[in-house]
Parts: C-alpha cells; structure tokens; sequence
C-alpha cells in the first residue's frame, strides 16, 4: 500500500497536470475563441415550427406584421404566442418565459417581458425600408431563405439586386 513505487505519483503527477491544461484550452475555445456568434435568447424558439405547412403554417406577417408597411418589420407580442401556447406545449419548460413574461394565471408570472437579441442588424448609417422592397413584389424568402440562420447583409448582397433591376446605384441611396 505504502510502498507504491515512485514512478507512479509522477505519473499521477503529469497525467493531473495534463488534464487540467487539457480543460484549461477548453474553456479558453469555449469562452475567448470559438463560441459560435449567436446571441442568446430568451427561450429556444424556432421558425420551422412555426411556419412549416405540417405544424402551426403561420404567415410570416402574422409574427412580422409591419414588414409590408413600415421599414421595420416588427416582433411579435407575447400575447400572440400565448394564444396558443396556453393550449399548446402548455406545461413545456421551454415555454417557462413566456408565462413569466406574460400569463398571469401562471405561478411563473413575473411580467419580466421577452428580449429578443438582433441577429445582424445593419449599421444605423444604412437606410433599409421593409416597405419599398415587398411593395415592390419581393418575398420574404427571397431575402431571408432560412430565418432560423439569417446572414449577415452585406452591401455586396443589396448592389447584386439593384443592379439587376437597373436601380440607380449612388451611394447616398443606401447611406445617410
Ligand atoms: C410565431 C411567430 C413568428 C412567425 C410566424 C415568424 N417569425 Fe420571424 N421571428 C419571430 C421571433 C420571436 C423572432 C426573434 C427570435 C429570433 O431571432 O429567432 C423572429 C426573428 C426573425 C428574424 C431575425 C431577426 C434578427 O435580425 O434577429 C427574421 C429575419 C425573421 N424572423 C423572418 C421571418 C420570416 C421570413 C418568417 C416567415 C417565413 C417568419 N419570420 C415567421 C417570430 C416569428
Ligand atoms: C398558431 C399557433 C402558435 C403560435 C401563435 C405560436 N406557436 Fe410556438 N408552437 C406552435 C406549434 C404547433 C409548435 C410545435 C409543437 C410540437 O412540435 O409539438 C410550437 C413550438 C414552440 C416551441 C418549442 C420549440 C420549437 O420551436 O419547436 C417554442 C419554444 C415556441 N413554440 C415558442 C413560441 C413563441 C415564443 C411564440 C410567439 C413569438 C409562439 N411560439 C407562437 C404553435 C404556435
Ligand atoms: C429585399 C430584401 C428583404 C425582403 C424582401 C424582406 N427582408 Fe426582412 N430584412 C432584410 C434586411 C436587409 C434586414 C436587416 C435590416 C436592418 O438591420 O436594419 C431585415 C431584417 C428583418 C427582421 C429583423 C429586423 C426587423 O426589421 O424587425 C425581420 C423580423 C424581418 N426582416 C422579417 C421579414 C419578413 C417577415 C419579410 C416578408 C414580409 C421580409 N423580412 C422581407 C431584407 C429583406
Ligand atoms: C431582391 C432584390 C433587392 C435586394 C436584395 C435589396 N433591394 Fe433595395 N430595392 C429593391 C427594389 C426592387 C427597389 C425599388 C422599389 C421601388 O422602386 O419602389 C428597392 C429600393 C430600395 C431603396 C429605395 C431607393 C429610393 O431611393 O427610393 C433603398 C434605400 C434600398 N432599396 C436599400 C436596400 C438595401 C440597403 C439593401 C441591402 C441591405 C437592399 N435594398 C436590398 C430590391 C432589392
Ligand atoms: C443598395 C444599397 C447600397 C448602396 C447603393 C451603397 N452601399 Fe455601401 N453599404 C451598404 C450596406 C448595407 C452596408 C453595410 C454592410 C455590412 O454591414 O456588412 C454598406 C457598407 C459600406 C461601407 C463599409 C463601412 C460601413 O459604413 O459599414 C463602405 C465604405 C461603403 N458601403 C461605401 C459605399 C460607397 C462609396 C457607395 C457608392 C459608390 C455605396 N457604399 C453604395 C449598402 C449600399
């Protein structure tokens, strides 16, 4: 018992110290380096869900329902997701916030709202009007293919389509 040799408490040694590197470079990638961009949400909500014909088949406009009216397109209210998650998912944990957020018959209820993080939002200098481009017949999907990933816009992605479409492509256009 007492007399184990030597070698193997150096080995425990280096094989402690190893591990604890091994963990140390983890944590660094997971959070300095590598953490994947995407900003955390107030609970895991996804479009597919949604949208798809086989489950809800919503709209895009009944959650967005400014975008053919106004440059922003808007978030859905709580009130409008609880309408059917009083009934549907009701006692999912995922859905915790919402009821905290706004069911007050819930134990959960706090009447904290839901904060939506922006994904890529375009910089305040650009001008980018929801209203010109689907009054201009332009689908959402036509910009926005899969909303659970949307891509950051780049000025590369609008000068593509304005110049397909012979718009005038001077600078202060886009830029205020
Ligand atoms: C049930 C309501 C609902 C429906 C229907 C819906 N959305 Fe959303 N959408 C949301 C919520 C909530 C967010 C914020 C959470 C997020 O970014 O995932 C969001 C975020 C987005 C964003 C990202 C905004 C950003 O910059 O972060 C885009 C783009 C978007 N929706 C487009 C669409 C399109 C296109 C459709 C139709 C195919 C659609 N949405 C249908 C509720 C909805
Ligand atoms: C028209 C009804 C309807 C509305 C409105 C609605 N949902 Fe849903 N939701 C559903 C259905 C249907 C599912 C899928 C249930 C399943 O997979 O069994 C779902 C699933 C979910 C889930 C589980 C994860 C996922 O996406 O599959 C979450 C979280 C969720 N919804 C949040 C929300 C939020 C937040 C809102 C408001 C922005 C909202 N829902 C509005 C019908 C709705
Ligand atoms: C011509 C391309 C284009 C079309 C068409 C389009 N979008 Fe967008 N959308 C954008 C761009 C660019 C942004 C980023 C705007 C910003 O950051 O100011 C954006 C941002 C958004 C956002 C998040 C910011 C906000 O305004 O709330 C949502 C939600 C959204 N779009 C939904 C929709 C829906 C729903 C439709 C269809 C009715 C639609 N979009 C049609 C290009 C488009
Ligand atoms: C899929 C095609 C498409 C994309 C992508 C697109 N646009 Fe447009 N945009 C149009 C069309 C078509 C019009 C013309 C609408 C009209 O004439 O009424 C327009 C009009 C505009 C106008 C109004 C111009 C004016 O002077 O009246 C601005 C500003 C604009 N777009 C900015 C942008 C920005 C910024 C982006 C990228 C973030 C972008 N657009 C991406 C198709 C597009
Ligand atoms: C159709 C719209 C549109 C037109 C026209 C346009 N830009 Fe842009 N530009 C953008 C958008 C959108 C961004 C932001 C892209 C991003 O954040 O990735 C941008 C970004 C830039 C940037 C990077 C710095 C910044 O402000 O974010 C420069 C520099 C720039 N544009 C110069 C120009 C010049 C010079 C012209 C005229 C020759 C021009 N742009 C015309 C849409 C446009």
């Amino acid at each position: 018992m007492f007399n184990r040799p030597p070698h193997n408490a150096a080995a425990l040694v280096w094989g402690l110290l190893t591990m604890a590197l091994l963990v140390g470079i983890l944590l660094y990638r997971y959070a300095y380096c590598c953490r994947p961009h995407e900003p955390v949400q107030p609970l895991p909500f996804t479009h597919s869900s949604h949208t798809a014909a086989e489950k809800a088949n919503m709209d895009c406009r009944a959650c967005h329902a400014t975008a053919h009216h106004a440059a922003g397109a808007g978030r859905p209210t709580s009130g409008t997701c609880l309408d059917c998650h009083r009934h549907i998912l009701a006692s999912d944990s995922r859905l915790l916030p919402l009821h905290a957020a706004a069911n007050p018959d819930h134990p959960a209820h706090t009447g904290e709202p839901l904060r939506w993080v922006r994904r890529a939002p375009l910089p305040d200098t650009i001008s980018f009007h929801h209203d010109q481009h689907t009054a201009a017949g332009h689908t959402c999907s036509e910009c926005h293919p899969d909303p659970d990933k949307q891509l950051p816009h780049t000025m590369q992605s609008c000068l593509n389509c304005h110049r397909s479409r012979q718009l005038p492509t001077s600078c202060d256009r886009c830029h205020k």
